[in-house]
């Protein structure tokens, strides 16, 4: 990775924060709350008093959330402007922000050895050039038994390198006209680096890393963490789509990908002291 690189994803997410908080408030965007929120809370399954890290924050809508269900939240984001955004929209010092970058290992490691409960990072990792460095990190970072929510962008489906979505019209077997929502996947098996447009209408482009699944995977074995549960929401018959190629359309295909880790036996006699 190049510093040149990071500089200009931090760059872009400052451009992009004041945009972004605007359409996602308080609570966050529509497919958070919608369909990453609730599983990633269920997942996540935090109990009182219990000490969790959200990494890339943006907003600190769940970091909010999370704070509400009792837990105590330390929420980083690499973009000051995030963190501003986010210091704004929490009233009582509910959350603890921080500015970190999540492919600086020194500066996550610094937040203390197994002092979490639970980590969580929504939507956060496919913006980042490495992801290592985060893996590794929260493998010292966490006790013994604690878990690692995190959500992306679907990367069989939803990594706009290679894919298209689909509308067409046809004729089922009845003879009825009905309109079909496809993807078409041209590019997944390479790691890619692109441009993209999160939310239509934001001041700039995002870089997106697009990694295959045993890439995604292989980086979280590799840091010591075994997958403990796996959803791949959709949205139902009875989600308004708002656009015709909104993912509200396309009830078969999962936009996200929402995965539970926690660290294997074998990684937990290798964690610093506290
Ligand atoms: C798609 S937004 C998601 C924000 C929030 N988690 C949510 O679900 O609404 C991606 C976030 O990742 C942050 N981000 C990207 N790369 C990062 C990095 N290297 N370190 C920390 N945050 C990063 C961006 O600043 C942005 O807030």
């Amino acid at each position: 990775m190049t510093q040149d690189l990071l500089r200009a994803t931090r760059d872009i997410w400052n451009e992009n924060a004041d945009f972004w908080d605007e359409r996602g408030g308080d609570d966050g965007l529509p497919m958070q709350r919608a369909l990453i929120a609730p599983i990633t809370e269920r997942l996540l399954d935090l109990k009182r008093g219990e000490r969790v890290l959200e990494i890339a924050c943006g907003n600190g809508a769940f970091a909010r959330r999370m704070a509400a269900l009792g837990a105590r939240v330390v929420a980083c984001d690499f973009a000051e402007t995030f963190i501003e955004r986010a210091k704004a929209r929490t009233t009582n010092n509910a959350v603890e922000y921080r500015v970190i970058d999540a492919t600086d290992e020194a500066a996550l490691r610094a937040l203390g050895a197994q002092s979490f409960d639970a980590a969580v990072c929504a939507m956060g990792m496919m913006d980042m050039p490495e992801i290592e460095p985060l893996l590794r990190a929260l493998s010292q970072l966490l006790k013994p038994r604690a878990r690692f929510v995190f959500s992306i962008m679907h990367p069989c489906f939803n990594s706009t390198a290679g894919m298209k979505m689909v509308v067409e019209r046809e004729e089922n077997r009845d003879g009825e006209l009905v309109t079909v929502h496809a993807i078409k996947i041209s590019q997944y098996a390479t790691p890619t680096t692109y441009k993209g447009t999160g939310i239509i209408g934001q001041p700039a482009p995002q870089y997106y890393f697009h990694r295959p699944l045993n890439a995604l995977f292989g980086a979280c074995f590799r840091a010591g963490f075994v997958l403990d549960a796996l959803e791949e929401p959709t949205y139902d018959a009875r989600a308004q789509p708002s656009r015709p190629f909104s993912w509200e359309n396309y009830h078969e295909i999962p936009p996200v990908l929402i995965a539970r880790v926690q660290l294997s036996q074998n990684t937990i006699g290798t964690q610093d002291a506290d």
